[in-house]
């Protein structure tokens, strides 16, 4: 009988634990706990007769094809929809620039394999997704935090880092728009930087969009990967999911950026999953084509941005500005960050906040290395405003005990 299997594992395996994340979400089974800990959409969002339409016509007419395999980089008439899709957003691509992905963390993992060895060097802001910290670990990567200002990452300091650097890094990863976990957007001025420093070093730039769509105030700021084609380079690559705009359980999403990266990412794909279901992709296809995505955009963002105004005026409401507690106003997106006196560690206050039947993301998951332990992660989409009233008051509560 095997009783050693951790010397059995990959090097890199061994020690790797996963996503961190994971580990708090088994003490928010209590239905009293109101949490502002996820990153759910609200299925109040989902086009339910919309949905069951679709697939019923799916299921109906061409069950036979939709429950075999199919091409693994992607169905055709999704490729084309996501062309469409994207000429809205000034992004002018051809389908072999297109790699349909089982959402997000897929289109993550897609990056790293392709592009990381053991030791090899990424950029990242402090913080950032953790889902893309656990992806990219999976390569054992050396990771560079940089800590990221209200207006976007710190370019300053990556060029810096940069310059004294013997290896330059495999890529720079960033979520320009409305990231999580801050909510922060990164200004015009700051996406062209980072081009600059893209050609000038001759790094590509991972441009993470999955909250892009979801503006509640503010004017758009161009995409980077669109700067990038007005500069005609093929610098950037983009990671795109249906998750947050249509339903995170479909797992679907998309990597654009140049033909040959793109090819290879759909080599990797069917060394690890093969095709995305077709069924999946069908629905994604409708929902970019027949089920009048501006209506639907034009529900979420009023839907969403009334939320974020409830998170913000509970806010102000009780904690009063003696107690040191600063907090982000994002203009879209699902987070926003609470950053606390130094002095309260947030990873303890979430085991007091149980208590108080609230919950939260401590904040140092979305750390690289040298985790800052005063932070935490708001998301404001998923409970009702009535819950979100509730749940600023307890947390309230919870801090001053602290403080
Ligand atoms: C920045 C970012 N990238 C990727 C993902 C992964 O999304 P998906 O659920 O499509 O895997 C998320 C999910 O929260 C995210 O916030």
């Amino acid at each position: 009988m095997i009783t050693d299997w951790k010397g059995k594992y990959s090097n890199i395996m061994k020690d790797f634990e996963g996503y961190s994340i994971g580990k708090i979400f088994k003490y928010l089974n209590d239905p009293e706990i109101i949490s502002l800990a996820g990153g759910l959409p609200s299925p109040d969002m989902f086009q339910k007769a919309q949905m069951r339409e679709v697939s019923t016509r799916l299921l109906e007419d061409n069950l036979e094809n939709i429950f075999q395999y199919t091409a693994v980089p992607g169905e055709e008439s999704l490729k084309d929809a996501v062309i469409e899709f994207l000429k809205r957003d000034e992004i002018n691509i051809s389908k072999e620039q297109i790699v349909v992905t089982s959402s997000g963390q897929h289109g993550l993992d897609l990056t790293g394999r392709l592009f990381l060895n053991s030791g090899d060097i990424i950029m990242i802001d402090r913080p950032t997704f953790a889902g893309a910290i656990v992806a990219f670990q999976m390569q054992n990567p050396k990771i560079i935090g940089i800590d990221i200002e209200d207006d976007g990452p710190n370019v300053i300091e990556y060029k810096r880092q940069l310059d004294k650097m013997d290896t330059k890094p495999k890529f720079i990863y960033v979520v320009p728009d409305f990231q999580n976990p801050t909510g922060i957007t990164t200004s015009l001025a700051k996406r062209e930087a980072l081009l600059d420093l893209s050609y000038e070093f001759d790094i590509p730039i991972v441009e993470d969009s999955p909250y892009r769509d979801l503006r509640y105030r503010g004017e758009p700021i161009p995409s980077i990967f669109s700067l990038d084609q007005k500069r005609n380079g093929t610098n950037v690559i983009g990671l795109y999911t249906f998750s947050k705009i249509f339903c995170p359980g479909i797992r679907v999403g998309f990597n654009i950026g140049a033909k040959e990266v793109i090819e290879k990412m759909g080599n990797i794909k069917g060394g690890n999953i093969l095709n995305t279901p077709k069924y999946n992709q069908d629905l994604c296809t409708a929902f970019l084509t027949v089920m009048d995505y501006d209506a639907h955009m034009k529900k979420c963002k009023a839907y969403y941005s009334e939320k974020l105004d409830v998170f913000l005026q509970s806010m102000k409401e009780y904690f009063p500005p003696q107690w040191g507690v600063k907090w982000t106003k994002p203009e879209g997106g699902l987070f926003l960050w609470v950053s606390l006196p130094s002095k309260i560690d947030t990873m303890k206050l979430f085991y007091e906040a149980i208590k108080y039947k609230v919950a939260f993301v401590p904040g140092e998951v979305f750390f690289g290395e040298n985790p800052s332990t005063n932070h935490m992660r708001i998301n404001f989409s998923f409970a009702s405003k009535e819950q979100i009233k509730e749940a600023v008051k307890r947390l309230a509560e919870c801090v001053k005990s602290q403080i």
